[in-house]
């Protein structure tokens, strides 16, 4: 069976960097009666990114909780290597560098090939021209904006060109996501450069309601100008 995503528009997308881990049931019990359908895993290996967060144990532990979109956003070296444990885990969509893997071809047909959605993301410092050729091999691009690593770092507006430049290269179907300082200042800049998943870390855990950070962060983003 091939996985599909969810209906749903605008995107959100939570970082569960951001999350309370202690209480990690809760939180996402929190998130889903705030309406979002995805929860977004960002996998940190302490090489690829100076900084270190979980990995697929986590994730599978947490697959059989809740019916969920897994969106994993694996910010690892050497992503071949570690992919079987991310489809095991059960992650529904699968994205991994394209500074990690600058032939990404095979990784993203075996994505495909067991069924789950094949992203491809970009660091702030690389042109967009470097996943060009790989675009219709891509079920999602996301596209970093700010360095990787990190929750909490201020929107690099940057960004913005590379959506509007990558957005009608992107095959019919392919989603275009936007990860890092999104927000109620920028996630309708994102939005209106053509971004369809939104992903939100101290927009979302940093507020006390969920629900109303959701609900003003779709409104924001519907608003295309
Ligand atoms: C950064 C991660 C992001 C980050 C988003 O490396 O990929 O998903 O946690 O957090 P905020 O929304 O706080 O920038
Ligand atoms: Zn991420």
């Amino acid at each position: 069976m091939t996985t599909s995503f969810p209906h749903e528009s605008p995107i959100m997308a939570p970082s569960m960097l951001k999350c309370d881990y202690a209480n990690l049931q809760q939180e996402i019990d929190r998130l889903a009666a705030a309406n979002t359908h995805w929860l977004h895993w960002d996998v940190m290996d302490g090489h690829f990114v100076p900084n270190l967060s979980y990995g697929a144990l986590l994730i599978e532990s947490i697959r059989a909780k809740t019916k969920a979109f897994f969106d994993a956003h694996l910010m690892i070296s050497d992503p071949a290597r570690y992919l079987d444990d991310y489809i095991k885990a059960g992650c529904d969509a699968i994205t991994f560098h394209i500074e990690a893997a600058p032939d990404p071809t095979e990784v993203l047909k075996r994505i495909r090939a067991a069924g789950r959605k094949a992203g491809l993301a970009i660091n702030p410092g690389t042109s967009p021209t470097q996943i060009e050729p790989f675009l219709p091999m891509c079920d999602l691009v996301l596209l970093m904006s700010v360095e990787p690593g990190f929750g909490g770092q201020k929107f690099k507006p940057e960004a913005l060109e590379k959506a509007k430049y990558l957005k009608p290269r992107l095959a019919p179907g392919t989603l275009l996501s936007i990860d890092g300082g999104i927000g109620f200042d920028t996630i309708g800049l994102a939005a209106a450069a053509g971004c369809q998943v939104f992903v939100a870390g101290s927009a979302i855990f940093g507020e006390p309601d969920y629900t109303s950070a959701v609900q003003n962060l779709r409104r924001l983003a519907g608003h295309v100008g």
